[in-house]
């Protein structure tokens, strides 16, 4: 659940696991062993924990041996009240107890007795960088290259959750890249909550752009990607790297929250909707068609109808390809929580199905002014609604499914697109390299 720093943690769980006998499978119903790797970001995903946990309660019921293992940040803000709360839990570990994962489940099975591990300190980088066996044949991945949070963003539980900003050595986050690619890899999303800020708390003497440099210059990769940007650390450098880096792909995530400065003020954001625009401008400017995605809040405490218009205004302003948007949730501990003028849920609702139809409209534009053009699309496999179908996405980060299964995973491929949707691209391959599908059924992997 959560972020893709957690898929990136639960990759680094498989690969610490399978040197002591721990695989995955793909029903729940036929594990050993059973870890959930939980998010905290608003109270929605918490409830889902929860929910989830509940069902394990019967499976546990039925296996005593199981062992049931709860990650993330749920398990770091709760800690022991998990264990009340779900008693057929056996380990609750924090991000930080990651790289302690296989010593806790020796001791969960071996002493039968419950483990709990929060403890907020461990190494920045990862034990294993190299990917385990059964993760090879992908086209994409994620690496993160730093950890925690240092903005404070009043509404937001990371940085308590996550701890102080910390950034990985720019050798590690190269070799393990290196790795990934010889399994299979085409493409990587460097990770962090503000990776503009990389590199500067640990002097390692590269920030972020310059490690972008690095990725670049590594053989046999195609496309790299970064998220999330905060808006007031995207340097002019950054900004010059979309033209500058041949394999840096045209899009970024730029986070805005809000459009209206009084509500970024008590956000805690560190910019005004002004220096917002002028970024978007700064980057339009040297990339005319790079993608702009977002993330909005609506309802933040205090945010009157007025702050909203801001809101639907820059929204229209800046026409961004795609916005994640949700309603404010009080977290526990974050200053918002205390925070008074709280905006009924009835009012939040409205403001985001508002926000949501307005946004529609204009990614179904965008949309539809691709059809008709030719996109280098990187083949990731069988599309979910056809098997006859490929899927992969465009340099600008759309999903398209095309048909004709021409392609190899990890290849790119000139791709026409004929049909707009809301959350993705249909199309027709361009070119024929032999069949997409082998002669078990199976999708073909690039060598
Ligand atoms: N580091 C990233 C955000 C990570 S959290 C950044 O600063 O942009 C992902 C998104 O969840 C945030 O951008 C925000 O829009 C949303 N979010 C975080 N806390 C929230 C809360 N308490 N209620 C509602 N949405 C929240
Ligand atoms: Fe949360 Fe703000 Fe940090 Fe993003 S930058 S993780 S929103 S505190
Ligand atoms: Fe969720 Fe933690 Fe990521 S709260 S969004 S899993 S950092």
């Amino acid at each position: 659940m959560g972020c893709q720093m957690n898929v990136y943690d639960s990759e680094q769980m498989e690969r610490l696991l399978a040197p002591i006998g721990y695989w995955p499978c793909s029903n729940p119903d036929d594990a050993d062993l059973i870890l959930v790797n939980t998010c905290s970001i608003r109270e929605k995903p918490e409830h889902k924990v929860y929910s989830y946990l509940g069902r394990l309660a019967r499976a546990k019921q039925k296996r005593p041996n199981l062992i049931i293992g709860v990650g993330g940040c749920v398990a770091q803000q709760e800690g022991e009240r998990l264990i009340k709360r779900a008693p057929h839990v056996d380990i609750v570990f924090g991000p930080f107890a990651i790289v302690r994962l296989p010593d806790l489940i020796r001791q969960a099975v071996e002493d039968k007795r419950k483990i709990v591990d929060v403890e907020a300190a461990g190494a920045v980088e990862p034990l294993e960088i190299k990917p385990a066996g059964f993760q090879q044949g992908r086209a994409t991945a994620f690496v993160t290259i730093m950890r925690g949070c240092d903005n404070f963003c009043t509404y937001c539980v990371v940085p308590y959750l996550r701890g102080r900003e910390a950034s990985r050595k720019p050798e590690s986050i190269v070799e393990e890249i290196e790795h990934l690619i010889a399994a299979g890899v085409r493409e990587v999303t460097l990770l962090g909550q503000n990776v503009n800020s990389y590199g500067m708390k640990n002097g390692h003497d590269c920030n972020f752009a310059q490690l972008l440099e690095s990725v670049n210059d590594i053989e046999g990769l195609r496309r790299v990607r970064f998220t999330t940007s905060h808006p007031k650390d995207l340097s002019l450098e950054l900004i010059g790297a979309f033209s500058r880096l041949e394999k840096l792909a045209p899009h970024i995530h730029l986070p805005v929250q809000c459009g209206s400065n009084r509500i970024l003020k008590r956000m805690n954001r560190g910019y005004t909707r002004d220096f917002y625009l002028a970024k978007i401008e700064g980057l339009r400017n040297g990339w005319p068609d790079i993608a702009i995605t977002s993330d909005i809040i609506v309802g933040f405490p205090g945010e009157s109808a007025l702050d909203f218009k801001e809101t639907l205004d820059l929204v229209k302003r800046v026409e961004f390809d795609n916005l994640y948007s949700f309603k404010y949730s009080d977290r526990p501990g974050v200053p918002a929580s205390r925070f008074s003028k709280k905006v009924e849920e009835i009012e939040k609702s409205e403001r985001l199905a508002r926000l949501q139809e307005d946004q529609l409209a204009i990614t179904l534009k965008k949309h539809q002014s691709l059809v008709g053009t030719s996109q280098k699309v990187l083949v990731e496999g069988l599309s979910k609604k056809s098997n006859n179908q490929a899927t992969g996405h465009t340099p600008c980060n759309k999903t398209v499914n095309f048909s004709d299964g021409t392609a190899e995973v990890g290849h790119v491929v000139p791709v026409k697109i004929i049909k707009a949707f809301a959350h993705s691209l249909l199309g027709e391959s361009q070119r024929c390299y032999g069949s997409l599908i082998d002669k078990k059924g199976g999708m073909l992997h690039a060598a």
